[in-house]
């Protein structure tokens, strides 16, 4: 049973600077919604009840989104019973726990100061800084696989081949047209290594066995813990499943990938998207000179 997850969101976001100077970028709002806020729906929807949120330095806005507002509930209280209750809400979506890493040294790094908190027990991943928009949550996708095999299960998505390069790729026996047992994982590989075009995609769930292959994982990529690196030591010891997931990613530290994140969620909320879609119209015709 997977019940508890680890949300990392301590990073220095530094491709989003200069917003990310003194604001987390997990609290970049797509529309109306901080990014973390749709992380930790995506853990409740998929049946977890305990989140830890790893947090640092510069990130006290995340645990006050989370926390209760007594001012500003008295305030809406009478005016906008929908906002009111989705504000006091958010103190109770799950047990939401906090702990900051004190060095940013990687999201290895960040998921080993969890170690305490998930004792012997599986936990999800979810990077604070990925959305991923699906039918299913796609955490609750990975439990299901977990489920079933009791070993670590990724989440991949297919990315260009030419594209292989930027991405964590992995490598295994299929066993169905989604699932593969992994047998390789190597971060941002040449075209000519990559052993697939399936990339690590921001979801996780891990077996404890994590925490030991942290220990063993030397630094890697700018001299921090890479979580990657820990994956590869973890399958020498674990079978380590990977999960083609169903759904959309978004990227929101990339700052590309924010502007269509917001533009795409706009058009799927009520009362923007017609409006949105006559202005996209508008400025699409001014760009063709019309
Ligand atoms: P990223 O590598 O995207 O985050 O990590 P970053 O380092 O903040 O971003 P850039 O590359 O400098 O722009 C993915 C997630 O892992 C967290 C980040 O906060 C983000 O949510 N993270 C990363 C940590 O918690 N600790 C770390 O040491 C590194």
């Amino acid at each position: 049973m997977v019940k508890k997850a680890v949300i990392p969101a301590a990073g220095l976001g530094t491709r989003f600077l200069p917003a990310t100077k003194a604001s987390p970028k997990e609290m970049l709002p797509i529309i109306d919604t901080p990014t973390i806020q749709y992380v930790v729906q995506e853990a409740v929807d998929s049946g977890i009840e305990d989140i830890l949120i790893i947090s640092g330095r510069g990130k006290r806005a995340i645990e006050d989104h989370f926390d209760r507002n007594f001012e500003l509930e008295e305030r809406i209280k009478d005016k906008e019973d929908a906002m009111y209750d989705e504000v006091r809400n958010l103190s109770n979506l799950a047990n939401i726990h906090f702990i900051r890493q004190k060095e940013i040294n990687g999201l290895g790094d960040a998921i080993y100061y969890a170690r305490q908190h998930t004792g012997n027990e599986p936990f999800a991943v979810l990077l604070g800084d990925t959305i991923i928009d699906s039918v299913i949550p796609v955490t609750q996708q990975l439990i299901d696989i977990y489920d079933q095999y009791e070993s670590s299960v990724i989440a991949v998505e297919e990315v260009p081949r030419d594209k292989v390069s930027r991405y964590g790729i992995v490598g295994g026996e299929e066993l169905n047209e989604k699932l593969m047992r992994l047998n390789a994982l190597i971060e941002k590989p040449s075209i000519e290594t990559a052993p697939s075009n399936l990339a690590i995609a921001g979801r996780y769930i891990l077996t404890p066995g994590i925490y030991k292959a942290l220990e063993k994982t030397p630094k890697g990529k700018n001299n921090e813990l890479q979580l990657t690196d820990a994956l590869v030591e973890l399958l020498k010891k674990e079978a380590i499943y990977a999960q083609t997931f169903e759904g959309k990613r978004y990227d929101i530290g990339n700052k590309l990938d924010f502007i269509k994140t917001t533009i795409e969620y706009a058009l799927k909320r009520k009362e923007f998207s017609s409006k949105v879609l006559a202005f996209m119209k508008e400025i699409i015709a001014q760009h063709e000179g019309k």
